[in-house]
C-alpha cells in the first residue's frame, strides 16, 4: 500500500513528508494504523546526525499509538481493531532477559532492529523498489507501520490515543525509573534532575510511590511549575551548587533516591554525589553524548551509594505499558499536562523546532 511518511533523507536537513510503499505484514508481524505519535529527542538526535549508529533514508518516529489493521500469520496476541502502543523496547516473553524480572532488555530482535530491519532481516518500507530501513523497529512518523507482534502493547480501548502515545517512550521511562528501577519506598526523599517528560514522569513515579519529599531540579522555571503540579515538594534551579543545596535539605546526608533525566554527564555526577551515604541510589536515564563519560570519585561508592542505569524505565512493555495506561485512566497519572502541542504529519519539523526552543513538554502528531 501507499502511505505518507516523514523521511530522514539527509542528516541535519528537515524531514521530508513523502509517499512510500508499505508491504503487508509477514508472519509474526502486524499492520498498525497510527492515530498519534509524540516527537521525542531521540528522533531529533538521529535526524541531526549526532547518533553514530544512525542511517538514512529511514522513516523516524517511535512514540506511536494506533489501531491494529491487519495481522500476519501466527499472530495471536493482537487482532484487528485492538488499540496499541508501539514499543521500541520489545518483549518476546521467551528470551533469558524476558524471563528474568531484573531486566526489560529483550534479546529477541535486537541486532536486526538496530540495523533497521524487521526480525527476518528485510524491510516492509520501500520507494521505487528500493528498500527503506525502519527506525527503532517502529517508524511511526507515518500513516501506517508494520511492526513485530512482540513490539506492540495492547491497551484499554477507552484510552485516548493522543495521550496514550507518550507512554511509548518518555513518560514510561520516567515512571518506570522510579517504580521499577529504583523501586522507591514510601516515606523516602527523592531528587529528580531535569523536568522534561522523563524527569516529570519520575516525579510522578515518586509521588505514586508515596515518597515523602520530592525535589525537582531544572533551570527552566516554567518546568519547575509543572513539576510542583505533579507532586514535587521542593524545586531548585540547578547549577554547580545543587549538591550542596540537597545536602542542606537532607541534614547533610543526601537523598534516598536520585534520578538523572538530562543527558548531561555533569548532572549525572551530581545525581551520584547527592545520593545518601549508606544506601542512596542514583538512577541514570539520560542519554549522554558520543564519547562522554561519567566521572565518579570511588569514595562515593565505597561509602554506600549505588548507581543504576534505566532503559525505558525497566518497563517490560507488553505487560506493563497497559498497566500504566490503566493507572492514567484511573486518574493517577495526569497526561494532559504533558501534551503541549498538536501537529499534523506535515508539521513534523515544527515539532523539532518546538523541542529545541523548549516550548512545551511534548508535541504530538495526529493523523487525520
Ligand atoms: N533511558 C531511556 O530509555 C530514555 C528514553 C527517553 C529519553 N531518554 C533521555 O532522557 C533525557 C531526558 O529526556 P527528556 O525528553 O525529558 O528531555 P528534555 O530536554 O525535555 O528535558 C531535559 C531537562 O533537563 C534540564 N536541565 C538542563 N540542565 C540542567 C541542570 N544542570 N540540572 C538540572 N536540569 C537541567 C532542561 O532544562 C530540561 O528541562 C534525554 O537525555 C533523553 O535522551 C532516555
Ligand atoms: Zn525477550
Ligand atoms: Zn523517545
Amino acid at each position: 500500500m501507499k502511505i505518507r511518511a516523514a523521511l530522514l533523507e539527509e542528516f541535519g536537513q528537515p524531514l521530508e513528508v513523502q509517499e512510500v510503499d508499505l508491504a503487508e505484514p509477514k508472519a509474526g508481524e502486524v499492520l498498525v494504523r497510527l492515530v498519534a505519535c509524540g516527537v521525542c529527542h531521540t528522533d531529533l538526535y538521529t535526524a541531526s546526525g549526532a547518533d553514530p549508529s544512525g542511517y538514512s533514508p529511514t522513516v523516524l518516529g517511535h512514540e506511536g499509538a494506533g489501531v491494529v489493521e491487519r495481522v500476519g500469520e501466527s499472530v495471536a496476541s493482537v487482532a484487528p481493531g485492538d488499540h496499541v502502543v508501539t514499543l521500541f523496547s520489545p518483549q518476546c516473553r521467551e528470551c533469558v532477559h524476558c524471563l528474568d524480572p531484573r531486566t526489560n532488555l529483550c534479546l529477541a530482535i535486537r541486532e536486526q532492529q538496530n540495523q533497521g530491519f524487521l526480525p527476518d532481516g528485510t524491510t516492509r518500507l520501500s520507494r521505487d523498489g528500493e528498500p527503506i530501513r525502519h527506525f527503532m523497529g517502529t517508524s511511526t512518523f507515518a500513516e501506517y507501520t508494520v511492526m513485530p507482534e512482540i513490539a506492540l502493547a495492547k491497551i484499554a480501548p477507552e484510552a485516548p490515543l493522543d495521550h496514550a502515545c507518550v507512554f511509548a517512550c518518555g513518560l514510561s521511562t520516567g515512571l518506570g525509573a522510579a517504580l521499577n528501577t529504583a523501586k522507591v519506598e514510601p516515606g523516602s526523599t527523592c531528587v529528580v534532575f531535569g523536568a522534561g517528560l522523563v524527569g516529570l514522569g519520575a516525579v510522578v513515579g515518586c509521588r505514586l510511590s508515596a515518597a515523602d519529599r520530592i525535589v525537582c531540579v531544572d533551570p527552566a522555571e516554567q518546568r519547575l511549575e509543572l513539576a510542583r503540579a505533579q507532586g514535587a515538594t521542593h524545586t531548585l534551579t540547578g547549577g554547580p551548587e545543587t549538591v550542596e543545596q540537597i545536602l542542606e535539605l537532607t541534614g547533610g546526608f543526601g537523598a534516598d533516591y536520585t534520578f538523572e533525566a538530562t543527558g548531561l554527564v555533569d548532572v549525572m555526577r551530581q545525581a551520584v554525589e547527592s545520593a545518601r551515604m549508606g544506601w542512596g541510589l542514583a538512577t541514570v536515564c539520560g542519554v549522554a553524548g558520543r564519547g562522554e563519560t561519567l566521572d565518579v570519585v570511588p569514595r562515593f561508592l565505597i561509602t554506600g551509594r549505588r548507581v543504576a542505569g534505566s532503559s525505558f524505565g525497566g518497563v517490560k512493555g507488553r505487560d506493563q505499558v497497559p498497566q500504566l495506561v490503566d493507572r492514567y485512566l484511573a486518574g493517577d497519572i495526569d497526561v494532559d499536562a504533558f501534551v503541549s502541542h498538536k501537529l499534523t504529519l506535515d508539521d513534523v519539523n515544527r515539532g523539532f523546532e518546538l523541542m529545541e526552543a523548549q516550548d512545551g513538554i511534548r508535541s504530538v502528531i495526529e493523523f487525520g
